[in-house]
């Protein structure tokens, strides 16, 4: 194996151009995204549709109109409702450990075909349902299908990409989260005033999710996960494909030593647990913890209660859906064009002190006027200032930790413990988003004002860690992460002598430079 030039940030580059083939490829899987991103954008509208609720919440319904209260921090909360919303997190969380399994033994592209069937399956039963057990039945299926989808989609895009433009290509799976949002909002608008109008919002998600079972059909299967299947002529015939050239000795080469490394794992879910695996199962818990604690999900979920406190009225709706929906895309557009530019924790950075500084000021304003009793309302002049404070939030979140929190697990983890890191980021994550959506409003009518502040010093927390702990990752090959914790203040200490470490980067330390 020949040693590189050790570019700026680590590793080394392959030779290879961006082919159309690649792009296309990338687009198709990133479809994966738009099933998650269609489902969180669809549910808060639809359990707040009347028909939908007389139908299956009888009880709830009737509780909600009986609630009088004018405490803008006490809204009305309803466990069990909130529990069936959550409910597909914990399936997603279940289904992305048998993902990691499925994707490790038959690959990324049946684990994605599957993600986009189990989706189908629960938007049908969903959309056609006559009962809450249709209801749930349906909620779990769809929940396994976000799992499957979340554990395989980004590892694909991370290991199809070109090196240079991992990052944008693997935002693409972001970009879909955020267009499904804005879809679903867009979608519950037009619906929400119709009689059965939550059919459709529930059955559409059937759409995306034939896209990708199709999609998946026609995509080729990743050189990694062929090679770490024993097709060694197919996975060069593939990586010649999608880089455009013959000569990918080098990055094949490198492929095989981390597959023969990673064959000789017994257990990879034992493996990521041993010590020099310790910065990647250290991000992978932390990463999707803290994109959760950032507290985007009250935005995402609660939007059309906070536009209406802000005074929107009946156009509640339809404003949380455009603003904050279209400013969630626009803003991810943003970090396609400058990860693999300025780098992850540039934006990282960047992103935590505008989330910080718009959590404050919106929390002092939402004191100002609510006081600690919830009683008031804002003018015109002041809910323009606290929306404009509410987006710098959204577009921070979205070209920093949205699409970061996806990206950075999947590109991190060496072969031998990829799908395992892969199923602990998106569990992780599903867990907190989870709870998020179960405890927030008992948490905004206890802590009120203070749950911005709450949210803002968690902000502050993995900022800090981020600066301290994250080594940048930009222009470095998958399978030579190790080059990049090898030379970290912290990390290094983590890592075996040379000889000892697995996958790619086995030879290269000597050949490498160590960074200051
Ligand atoms: C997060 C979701 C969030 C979405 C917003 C995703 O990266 O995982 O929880 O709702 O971004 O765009």
């Amino acid at each position: 194996m020949a040693g590189g030039a050790y570019i700026e940030s680590g590793g080394r580059q392959y030779e290879g151009k961006v082919t159309a083939f690649v792009l296309i490829t990338c687009f198709v899987a990133a479809m994966g995204g738009l099933l998650f991103g269609y489902d969180l954008g669809i549910t808060g509208g639809v359990t707040s549709m009347e028909p939908f609720l007389v139908k299956f919440f009888p009880v709830v319904y009737q509780q909600m109109l009986d609630d009088s209260s004018t405490n803008q921090y006490c809204k009305f909360d309803n466990q069990l409702l909130t529990l069936f919303t959550s409910s597909l997190y914990l399936a997603a969380l279940i289904a992305s450990f048998f993902a990691a399994t499925t994707s490790r033994l038959f690959g990324r592209k049946p684990s994605m075909f599957l993600g986009g069937l189990f989706f189908l399956v629960g938007a049908l039963l969903n959309g056609f349902a006559v009962n809450v057990e249709m209801l749930i039945i349906g909620r779990i299926f769809l929940g396994f299908g976000v799992g499957y989808c979340n554990q395989s989609v980004p590892i694909y895009l991370s290991e199809m990409a070109p090196t240079k433009i991992r990052g944008a290509l693997n935002i693409g799976f972001q970009m879909m989260i955020t267009i499904g949002i804005l879809g679903a909002n867009l979608i519950n608008y037009a619906t929400s005033k119709r009689q059965n109008g939550w059919r459709v919002s529930l059955g559409v998600g059937a759409v995306p999710a034939v896209l990708l079972c199709v999609g998946s059909l026609f995509l080729e299967e990743t050189p990694n996960s062929l090679i770490e299947r024993g097709q060694h002529v197919k996975a060069k015939t593939m990586l010649q494909k999608i880089r455009g050239t013959n000569n990918v000795d080098e990055e094949y080469q490198d492929l095989v030593d981390a597959s023969e490394a990673a064959s000789k794992v017994e257990n990879p879910w034992k493996n990521i647990t041993r010590r020099r695996y310790r910065p990647q199962l250290t991000f992978c818990t932390f990463i999707p913890f803290f994109q959760q604690l950032t507290g985007i999900n009250v935005i995402m979920f609660y939007a059309p209660v906070l536009f209406t406190i802000l005074g929107f009225g009946n156009d509640a709706s339809l404003m949380s859906a455009v603003i904050t929906g279209g400013v969630n895309v626009l803003a991810t557009l943003v970090s396609v064009f400058c990860v693999d530019k300025f780098g992850r924790r540039l934006l990282f950075l960047e992103g935590g002190v505008q989330m910080l500084v718009s959590q404050i000021v919106v929390g002092i304003m939402i004191a100002m006027k609510f006081g600690l009793n919830g009683e008031g309302s804002f003018n015109k002049e002041e809910a323009d200032i606290l929306l404009v404070f509410i987006c710098l939030y959204v577009a921070a979140f979205a070209w920093s930790w949205g699409p970061l929190g996806w990206l950075v697990p999947s590109e991190i983890c060496s072969l031998e413990v990829r799908p395992a890191g892969q199923a602990i980021n998106v569990a992780v994550n599903m867990f907190f988003t989870f709870g998020i959506a179960q405890v927030f409003l008992s948490l905004l009518c206890h802590f009120k004002f203070g749950l911005f502040f709450f949210f803002a010093a968690w902000v502050l927390v993995m900022t800090i860690f981020i600066a301290f702990l994250l080594p940048e990752t930009k222009n470095v090959p998958v399978e030579e992460m190790n080059y990049v914790w090898k030379s970290h203040w912290f990390w290094n200490k983590y890592m075996p002598e040379c000889e000892d470490l697995v996958a790619g980067a086995y030879n290269n330390f000597e050949a490498a430079p160590q960074k200051e």
